[in-house]
């Protein structure tokens, strides 16, 4: 540590370990299958080379600033949530995509292991960036290349869990980050996580909110679909299927913004669909896959809550909240829990 308190971290040259649970090949295979079914789910919209271009590009798109509030929302709590995040601890976060966020978690983590241990000037840590797409791995890995911990990037699905967990040390602290928490089924994340965290392990994540201004559905809708619905989003949506060679007059993109059901009453949905304009066929991989015109393909959602819903349904699942911080606007939340005892 320097005189000012903080910590330079030099280049360290150990070698960044990846494991593949999951290539390229089984993407593109789902790929098919997904299409076959008249699904698109979210997962595909981030597979490939043009996958991490479109993320990245539309992470630093004016109308879509979703990912980086909730960047700005944790460097601004950083100090109050580091403190409950005990020495030692393993960093595991799935869906890492260019690993911001973690590289700005894992300085602070690493200061603080030095400034508990002083004398060791060694910080005993493990970090293990997790995603779909490889390429995503070695960004994240990349990025904290000259921090000293010890790192394993894996390339595989959340849903696989249960076997990616066979490679890291306990106790971790699980990220979910980037409003990837409200892109799944809240009940079926939240089972997920609780089943396979450990007592000790701690949980966070972060969440953009439903807009409170003006309780009117009506302007809920308008301001959500205002992000959802701009035109670098609807590109982003649209990029399997021009990359495998449809046109973009060849089809049309519909966002809408549905109230649903649930265990806790009625929260709010994203529904995408794309609705194919004209006869035609994508080769992908090996196969080829036949679209008609008048098929409608259904995509993911991104659930829309408030701070009350997602508390709730944090009871509901068995977590216990010990840290949250919402934004000045209250349109961002982030959240550390545990399993409850
Ligand atoms: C909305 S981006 C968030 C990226 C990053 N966490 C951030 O805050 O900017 C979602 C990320 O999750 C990854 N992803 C999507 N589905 C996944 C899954 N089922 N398992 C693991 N990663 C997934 C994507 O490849 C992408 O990198």
């Amino acid at each position: 540590m320097n005189s000012t308190g903080r910590v330079e971290f030099g280049q360290v040259s150990e070698n960044n370990e990846k494991i593949v649970m999951t290539s390229k090949e089984d993407i593109e295979k789902r790929l098919c299958q997904c299409l076959k079914n008249h699904e698109l789910p979210d997962y595909l919209l981030y597979m490939g080379t043009g996958g991490t271009k479109n993320w990245l590009k539309l992470d630093e798109a004016k109308t879509f600033p979703v990912a980086r509030q909730l960047k700005v929302l944790l460097e601004k709590n950083l100090d109050s949530i580091v403190r409950f995040i005990p020495t030692g601890m393993s960093l595991v976060s799935v869906g890492v995509g260019n690993g911001e966020k973690e590289r700005i978690f894992l300085e602070a983590l690493v200061r603080k292991n030095l400034a508990e241990n002083p004398s060791s000037g060694k910080v005993s840590m493990r970090y293990y960036p997790i995603d779909i797409n490889s390429e995503f791995v070695d960004i994240a890995l990349e990025k904290v290349d000259n921090l000293p911990v010890e790192k394993k990037g894996i390339v595989g699905f959340i849903e696989d869990i249960a076997i990616l967990k066979e490679n890291w040390r306990l106790p971790i602290l699980f990220c979910v980050l980037g409003n990837t928490f409200c892109n799944y089924e809240p009940e079926f994340i939240l089972q997920l996580v609780h089943e396979n965290l450990e007592q000790g392990d701690l949980f966070f994540f972060d969440a953009n909110l439903l807009p409170t201004e003006g309780t009117e559905g009506q302007s809920v809708r308008r301001s959500v679909l205002g992000t959802y619905a701009s035109r670098e989003n609807a590109l982003f949506n649209m990029y399997p299927l021009l990359e495998y060679g449809m046109a973009p007059e060849d089809f049309d993109f519909e966002l809408l913004l549905a109230h649903v059901n649930s265990k806790i009453g009625g929260v709010y949905r994203t529904r995408k669909s794309l609705y194919i304009l004209k006869d035609t066929e994508l080769k992908i991989g090996t196969e080829t896959i036949g679209l008609r015109e008048g098929d409608i393909i259904r995509m993911g959602f991104t659930y829309k809550y408030t701070y009350d819903q997602i508390t709730a349904f944090l009871e509901i699942c068995g977590f216990e909240i010990l840290k949250a911080f919402r934004s000045e606007d209250q349109a961002n939340a982030i959240i550390l829990a545990k399993k409850c005892i």
